[in-house]
């Protein structure tokens, strides 16, 4: 089985991507990592993928000013080199253009911390407990041009209990976030392929 070339998008500590490099290093994980890719040049996930033999590559949003699109070109030129076939956003920090994401349709998955479509977009942890939630959790979902907004492929749910703060509840979901993000992305392997199959 041909595994699909995979680029992880990283702007902090990478937990996340640690998490799915680990799984990629089984031979039978349909994805292979390719390059990890961050907007932060002083991102600490980077540390750890080199130290996992993983290429690195950082390109600094702000050397390119107000203008997104060209920072995400300059990210497309490496994605396309490095003959990426799937994305994995994990804790990436920039909200993308419709330009990038049409590019990048069907082939780039995210994971956000809250039961979509609960709570797009940041505070989430908080946003939970506000509300009462007897839930919450994660999902990893492919990328639409709204924010955290495209078709889920999988969740994983954790109970809130009474006396949760926003950071007691995030240390609660993030190992969910490990177990599911490389479960989610190992299925949107496979719906890649299928598509390639049945396009061929
Ligand atoms: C995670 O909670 C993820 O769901 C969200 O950003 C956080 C990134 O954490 N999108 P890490 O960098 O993977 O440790």
């Amino acid at each position: 089985m041909t595994r699909l070339k995979l680029a992880i998008l990283i702007s902090g500590r990478g937990s996340n991507m640690k998490a799915l490099l680990k799984a990629a290093r089984d031979p039978s994980f349909p994805a292979q990592p390719v390059l990890v890719l961050s907007n932060r040049p002083d991102a600490k996930g980077l540390e750890t993928a080199a130290t996992e033999g993983v290429a690195t590559l950082a390109i600094d949003h702000k050397t390119f000013g107000k203008d997104r699109e060209a920072f995400e070109r300059a990210m497309h030129e490496h994605l396309e080199a490095a003959g990426v076939e799937i994305i994995a956003l994990a804790g990436f920090m920039r909200v993308l253009t419709p330009w990038f994401v049409n590019a990048w349709k069907g082939r780039m998955i995210n994971i956000h911390p809250s039961l979509l479509p609960k709570y797009k977009g940041l505070d989430t942890h908080q946003r939970a407990i506000d509300a009462g939630d007897a839930e919450a959790g994660c999902t990893v979902h492919w990328v639409s041009p709204g924010v955290d907004d495209g078709e889920i492929i999988q969740q994983a749910s954790v109970p809130i209990m009474p006396g949760d703060t926003p950071d007691i509840l995030a240390h609660r979901i993030l190992p969910v976030e490990h177990t599911l993000y490389p479960e989610a992305l190992a299925k949107a392997c496979k719906m890649i392929r299928a598509q390639n199959d049945a396009s061929e």
